[in-house]
């Protein structure tokens, strides 16, 4: 049906065409028909008037008038010509048949048959007149006047028109009739030819074909040039469908619950970390909740809500102890209540040896190359054992059963998986190093590098959040420790105890529509986070959100925006950046340090650039909750990200979350895991300050459709690659873990009891 309307749609206008070039054609073909017809008379009479004057010339003289009467009117018996006249030298008429009309005198035929169209139109009808000498070689001669009718040629001319009108639509409806039968076949062939390119045959199948000649259903070869244009076509309405949509099914906490349910059969989940999700503090105004500024409370948080379960922390708000249990458990999130935090109490030894030393003097400079170098401290190191051991008694006592899931986070607790499986040996552990391993080189000046590996390998699963990193903790164990590294299967068997070590980049949860209708819209967030730091309304935004850490690239970040100031002058009095730096193991010397010289720096910034009314940097050095943070970003022009060495980096997914109006810039450290899942951020080394300067002004310049197209691609990954799909990819990967843990001991318990049965 369709293809008709197309036919017709064509036709129509072809008919319309073959219409007016038949008005046009007849009246020409009509003159040119009336052409030959008066040049043929012409002749005609010619012939006539030549014969008739050699007749004439044979006449006697004396028999002369009645002679040439009767050769004249023999002459007319011919039916097409009406009357003949003689007329003399002086234009006399001497005698005329009787047809010839008594009103037309000899002058008056020969004027009318000087012209072009010798036509003289009578009562009786239209003549052709032809005026011939009787003797042409004599000058003054006597003519021979012939009338030829001229009904015989108007007739014809009727009927090469009708022959005509006929012929032209003979003619129409043949070319109609093929055009239809041609637009048909080509319909058919182009309708399957698109097929074949949205199927994807066009351009594979006839790379496959053997024979040379075109696979059937391929794309014909006049569909080919448009076939790299269909197809990118087709890409991107799949692509803006995938922005729109999300994958088919999508990572939520019902799929996350699901798994739960099926592969790990309900299993209890007990997560452990130093870092607790909620922190009770005592103030003037009574007890508060606060959350703490760790990505790894953002991400596991969500993940617990979805799964219950336990939770096992250390208890640092100054009235954690007043809202717990006698088994010092609380229920949270205080609202909802979905799951039980479990807090472990730690003396001032205890925090000052494990935490601040072990952990954050030692390991945390040890594993991030920010060029600090760790402190190894014995009595640290008594601490942090001691410590694990604790938690790992904990876990003992929070598990219901033999063999629970226990979620082991960070570098507070490497010696702890192997502590739990020295109790539950059926336990699933996973342990997942939030921050980066490095080379073996460098791991290598740690004291206790083996005992740290040997509690690590205690774990079922080992997740670290690149493959890069993976690598080195691979390699480091291969330097160290006496195990069995598959490669293949990326697992390392230590005392015959396998541990499959694999890369799950962490992520955030996605915002749900009810939260998002909770948010500022980005005008009002603008205006109200302009009006609260007094910023000018054509100001250029820039935030940075971090701990106050010196891994983070704040001294590097406010590098940059000086020398943005020198070298674009025009963003003088324009550029703000403002910096969210959330205090952070203050008590540590180092920390201290860096956070007075950031402090230094950005009021030497400030002083140099600053004007009345104007800072270029704004240090907001307080922890700041959620719903501020996603107020500025909202109200940003961009967000800058330039960790010198950071395992993942969940701020940037945080800024992307939060930019559901698709505008905003993301400046980003390669130096962050997540640069490998973030490319159209704009990736820089924080090092190089030049670089980053760049980066600062092209992010100020750059125009909202290209802002859109990076932003609307971020958003699809980080939706998709949410803190679910980290959660579940690792939980699908326990669960076939138990699953062949169960059947490898059944099968050993069938094949002894198989062997005891032989025994006589
Ligand atoms: C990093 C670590 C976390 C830690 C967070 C905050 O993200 O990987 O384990 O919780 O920093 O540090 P803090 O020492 O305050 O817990």
């Amino acid at each position: 049906m369709k293809s008709l309307h197309l036919q017709i749609r064509f036709l129509v206008p072809l008919l319309a065409t073959l219409t007016v070039a038949a008005l046009l054609a007849l009246p020409l073909l009509d003159q040119m028909t009336l052409r030959w017809f008066s040049r043929d008379l012409s002749a005609r009479g010619a012939m006539v008037a030549k014969t008739l004057s050699l007749a004439i010339s044979d006449i006697e003289p004396g028999a002369k008038r009645e002679r040439l009467r009767a050769l004249l009117e023999r002459g007319v018996l011919d039916e097409r010509l009406v009357g003949i006249a003689f007329c003399s030298a002086d234009d006399r008429q001497v005698l005329s048949t009787k047809g010839f009309p008594d009103t037309l005198s000899c002058k008056e035929a020969r004027d009318v048959a000087g012209q072009k169209d010798p036509r003289l139109d009578l009562a009786s009808g239209a003549v052709h007149i032809g005026v011939f000498p009787v003797s042409p070689q004599q000058a003054d001669s006597d003519r021979l006047v012939l009338l030829h009718d001229l009904s015989l040629p108007d007739r014809r001319s009727v009927d090469t028109r009708r022959y005509m009108i006929i012929f032209i639509t003979i003619l129409g409806l043949a070319i109609a009739g093929i055009t239809m039968i041609v637009a048909q076949i080509s319909w058919r062939g182009w309708v399957s030819g698109m097929r074949a390119i949205m199927r994807g045959e066009g351009l594979v199948r006839p790379l496959l074909q053997n024979g040379g000649g075109p696979a059937p259903d391929s794309a014909p070869p006049e569909l080919q040039p448009l076939e790299v244009e269909i197809r990118r076509h087709l890409r991107e309405l799949e692509d803006n469908f995938y922005r729109e949509h999300g994958p088919l099914t999508p990572w939520d906490p019902e799929r996350l619950r699901g798994l739960l349910r099926t592969e790990l059969r309900g299993d209890q989940v007990i997560v452990v970390s130093n870092r607790e999700p909620y922190i009770h503090l005592r103030g003037p105004d009574g007890i508060s909740v606060s959350r703490p500024a760790s990505g790894l409370v953002t991400a596991v948080e969500p993940v617990m809500r979805a799964c219950s379960g336990t939770w096992i922390a250390h208890g640092s708000g100054n009235a954690d102890q007043e809202v717990v249990d006698a088994n010092d458990r609380v229920a949270v999130p205080p609202d909802t209540q979905d799951y039980v935090l479990r807090r472990i109490w730690l003396t001032a030894e205890e925090e000052e040896g494990y935490y601040q030393g072990f952990a954050n003097e030692g390991l945390w400079p040890l594993c991030h190359v920010a060029h600090v170098r760790p402190v190894f401290r014995e009595s640290d190191w008594a601490q942090y054992r001691a410590v694990n051991q604790r938690f790992a008694d904990a876990v003992v006592a929070e598990a219901r059963s033999d063999d629970p899931v226990v979620l082991v986070q960070d570098y507070h607790f490497a010696l702890l998986p192997a502590m739990v499986r020295e109790k539950l040996p059926k336990a699933t552990i996973i342990t997942f190093w939030h921050i980066p391993w490095p080379n073996p080189e460098s791991f290598g000046i740690c004291p206790w590098r083996r005992e740290l590996l040997q509690g690590m390998l205690g774990s079922t699963i080992l997740g670290f959040h690149t493959r890069f990193h993976c690598k080195n903790f691979t390699e480091t164990v291969d330097r160290y420790l006496e195990a069995r590294i598959e490669h293949e299967h990326s697992t390392i068997s230590y005392q015959g105890e396998p541990t499959l070590v694999q890369s799950y980049p962490i992520s955030i949860a996605w915002p749900t529509d009810d939260e998002r209708a909770q948010w500022p819209t980005p005008a009002a967030a603008r205006e109200a986070v302009f009006a609260r730091l007094g910023l000018a309304p054509d100001t250029m935004l820039a935030v940075g959100v971090d701990r106050f850490d010196y891994t983070k690239g704040i001294l590097e970040r406010l590098h940059a925006v000086e020398r943005l100031l020198e070298k674009h002058p025009e963003w003088q009095g324009r550029f703000v950046i403002v910096q969210v730096a959330a205090p952070t193991r203050s008590a540590l010397d180092e920390y201290r340090e860096f956070q007075d010289r950031i402090q230094r720096v950005t009021e030497r910034i400030n002083l140099r650039f600053g004007q009345s009314g104007y800072k270029p940097v704004h240090l907001l050095a307080e922890h700041h909750d959620h719903a501020a943070l996603m107020a500025l970003y909202r109200a940003a022009d961009m967000c800058v990200v330039t960790s010198l060495h950071d395992g993942m980096n969940l701020v940037c997914k945080e800024f992307i979350a939060a930019r559901d109006d698709e505008q905003g810039v993301l400046i980003l450290s390669r130096f962050a895991g997540a640069a490998r899942e973030l490319p159209e951020a704009l990736v820089i080394n924080p090092y190089h300050v030049e670089e980053t300067t760049d980066a600062l002004h092209r992010a100020a310049t750059m125009p909202p459709q290209e802002q859109r197209e990076r932003m609307a691609s971020l958003r699809m990954t980080v939706r998709e690659f949410n803190v679910y799909r980290w959660a579940g990819r690792m939980l699908a990967d326990a669960g076939q873990w138990r699953l062949r843990e169960r059947i490898t001991r059944r099968v050993q318990r069938r094949s002894r009891e198989g062997a005891e049965a032989m025994i006589p």
